[in-house]
């Protein structure tokens, strides 16, 4: 697969805005990848312009034209998409700028600070009509995938209950990065929510069809104190230093409960502050069974064992007994992943390069994006949305429709390989 171009795949040029640590990763796929040429490349910082141009030395490749201005990469006439991972204050608005330019947009994940700003966004798009995708990569892994294919398929029944997570033990970069002005510690200084909800919502959110039928109605979020950040800061700094009695608002576990329309509930747990190992926590549950990541397990009604045993007592009693994950890929891994598990490439075990790929199709092919604008308003508000519940005493705050009634009757959605609403197994050629 590697620089090889799929059959029709005109070469799209792009520019990139923002050049940290983020772009250094998706710089593997995109370089891999073939059809895409990054024709400009944009950050504030003169450090980070000369880190990326010798990346791309050092990968043999021309360095992009470089602006400090984004607004001056805008004006590229060539350029079709604008890849846009600067930080979180920054992205939003950038984005909504690239669509008024005409351009496709894709952003990073993340949460948002407002629903204000997050309306913008939808604003741009819709008069406009260009596409703002969010690069959310864990829409495209390989388990998210595979239960979204057996959703599909009924194997679940009826959906009820879903919940996610972003656990992982971040810090070694959050609690101690205070000074850099990295704004993941700014975020967790100040604020207090769910700051990093995309990565479990999304794969849930198309699962659920929200937008498209189902919408979330109301959040209720409860934060616990806030210790692991600060004890941190303070081991590293040391007390009695400026750095080292830093107090940090977020609390270590925040717990957000979401009411769909359709009568599911999800919840979602942010956990960056605690030593433990990373989990996205998934569990899609349904009628007739469930997926649950942290015991790597699915079980289906009368699919998965069910053993009678023998308490002490000497009574009979039935236990349910796990399937693992894996036994259930050759039947229903996503066709994405029948086709790619064998030339994965990039960051992230893969999943990068299928999103920026999804993103690039559609660019492409000037189609709609498998993640739409009303897709990433949605599940960024999670974040002030929850700094609002936790605020008022966990009180419940009702979600903004961004479709504006739309969810109940939409167009059709995008029917084509990447599609994360639908299944098309038909669009994928194993000659390809
Ligand atoms: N999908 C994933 O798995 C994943 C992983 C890591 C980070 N991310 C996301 O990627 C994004 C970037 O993260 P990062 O770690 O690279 O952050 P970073 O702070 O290292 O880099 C952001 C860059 O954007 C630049 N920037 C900010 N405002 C700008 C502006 N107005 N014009 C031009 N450049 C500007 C900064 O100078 C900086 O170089 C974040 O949204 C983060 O959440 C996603």
């Amino acid at each position: 697969m590697k620089n090889k171009k799929m059959k029709n795949e005109r070469t799209v040029k792009i520019g990139i805005i923002g050049l940290g640590a983020r772009t250094e990763v998706l710089l593997v796929s995109l370089f891999a990848i073939g059809g895409v040429e990054i024709s400009a490349v944009c950050d504030l910082s003169e450090k980070a312009i000369a880190k990326i141009k010798d990346i791309f030395t050092a990968n043999g490749k021309i360095p992009p034209d470089v602006y400090k201005d984004y607004k001056e990469l805008l004006q590229r006439s060539d350029i079709e998409a604008v890849m846009i991972p600067t930080s979180w204050n920054a992205h939003l608005p950038i984005a909504a700028d690239t669509m008024k330019t005409g351009k496709y947009a894709a952003i990073e994940v993340g949460g948002a600070s407002s629903t204000e700003e997050l309306w913008q966004l939808v604003h741009a798009s819709e008069q406009t009509g260009a596409p703002c995708m969010m690069l959310e990569n864990c829409c495209y892994a390989r388990n998210e995938l595979m239960i979204l294919n057996m959703v599909r398929q009924g194997l679940f029944g009826e959906l009820i209950h879903c919940s996610g997570g972003y656990e992982h033990d971040l810090r070694d970069s959050i609690a101690v990065n205070v000074e850099s002005g990295f704004e993941r510690s700014i975020h967790n200084r100040y604020r207090n929510c769910d700051l990093y909800p995309t990565h479990e919502l999304g794969p849930i959110a198309k699962i659920l069809g929200i937008n498209r039928g189902n919408r979330f109605l109301s959040l209720t979020s409860t934060a616990s104190k806030s210790r692991g950040h600060g004890l941190f800061a303070r081991q590293h700094y040391g007390h009695g230093t400026k750095y080292g009695d830093i107090v940090f608002n977020s609390g270590d576990v925040v717990t957000t409960v979401i009411k769909c329309a359709g009568g599911e509930t999800i919840t979602l747990t942010h956990s960056v502050s605690l030593p433990r190992p990373y989990s996205r926590n998934g569990r899609v549950q349904g009628t007739k069974g469930l997926w649950l990541e942290d015991a790597n397990g699915i079980y289906i009604d009368g699919i998965s064992p069910s053993i009678e045993e023998i308490d002490m007592a000497g009574n009979p009693y039935i236990t349910h007994k796990w399937d693992p994950v894996e036994s259930f890929y050759e039947k229903y891994d996503h066709p994405i992943w029948k086709d790619y598990k064998d030339k994965t490439v990039g960051g992230h075990g893969g999943m990068d390069c299928l999103a920026i790929m999804a993103f690039l199709d559609a660019v492409r092919n000037k189609t709609a994006t498998p993640i739409d604008v009303y897709d990433c308003a949605t599940w960024m508000s999670i974040s002030c949305l929850s700094e609002q519940s936790i605020a008022l005493g966990s009180m419940p705050v009702a979600f903004p429709d961004f479709t504006n009634g739309k969810w109940i009757k939409r167009e059709p959605a995008l029917v084509n390989k990447w599609s994360l609403d639908t299944v098309h197994e038909e669009c994928f050629n194993v000659n390809d």
